[in-house]
C-alpha cells in the first residue's frame, strides 16, 4: 500500500512538472507531443516512468509512445552526459576531414553519434554547420569551440574534460 501511496504522490509531482493544463485539452491524443516535449524539458530526457504516466493519462498504449519517441529525433529516453561535444558535419567541416576527427572521438570514448558514456561524462551530438566554418573542421564541447582539429589533438582535448 506505501509503495502505491508513493506512486501517486510521485505521479501528482509529475503531474505539476508536466503542466497541468495540457492536460485539460479535449483532444488527448493530440497532446502527446506537447506532454513528451514537456518530460524531456522537465528531466532532460524521457524517463520511463514518464512513459506509463503519459500512457494512462492520454490513453495510448506505452508501446506505441515509444515508438513515437524513437521515431523523432528530438527525443531522448538517456540523460545526456555532463559534457556535450557536437561535432560538425556541416560542408566545410566535411571536405576537412571531419568524418577522420568524428572517428578519432568515437574510438577515445568508445561510443556513436547520440550515444553518451558509461560514466555519463560525455555524449556525443552530430550537427550541420555551426558558423565557424573558416575554422573547420570543427567541435565543440559544451560552450567551448575547438577548430582547426586534426586527429592529433583529440585525446588531449578531452582529456581536459575528463578531470572535470
Ligand atoms: S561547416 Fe562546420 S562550422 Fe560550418
Amino acid at each position: 500500500m506505501a509503495e502505491v501511496d508513493n506512486i501517486v504522490s510521485k505521479t501528482i509531482e509529475e503531474l505539476e512538472t508536466f503542466k497541468i493544463d495540457l492536460l485539460k485539452k479535449e483532444d488527448k491524443k493530440g497532446s502527446l507531443i506537447p506532454l513528451l516535449q514537456s518530460a524531456q524539458d522537465s528531466y532532460g530526457y524521457i524517463p520511463e516512468s514518464s512513459i506509463h504516466y503519459i500512457s494512462e493519462i492520454i490513453g495510448i498504449p506505452a508501446a506505441e509512445i515509444y515508438g513515437v519517441i524513437t521515431f523523432y529525433s528530438q527525443f531522448r529516453l538517456k540523460p545526456l552526459g555532463e559534457n556535450i561535444i557536437k561535432i560538425c558535419q556541416g560542408t566545410a567541416c566535411h571536405v576537412n576531414g571531419a568524418k577522420n576527427i568524428l572517428k578519432t572521438i568515437q574510438n577515445e570514448l568508445g561510443i556513436s553519434v547520440d550515444e553518451t558514456t558509461e560514466d555519463g561524462k560525455f555524449s556525443l551530438v552530430s550537427v550541420a554547420c555551426i558558423g565557424c566554418c573558416s575554422l573547420a573542421p570543427v567541435m565543440m564541447i559544451n560552450d567551448e569551440t575547438y577548430g582547426r582539429l586534426t586527429p592529433k589533438k583529440i585525446p588531449s582535448i578531452l582529456k581536459l574534460y575528463m578531470t572535470i
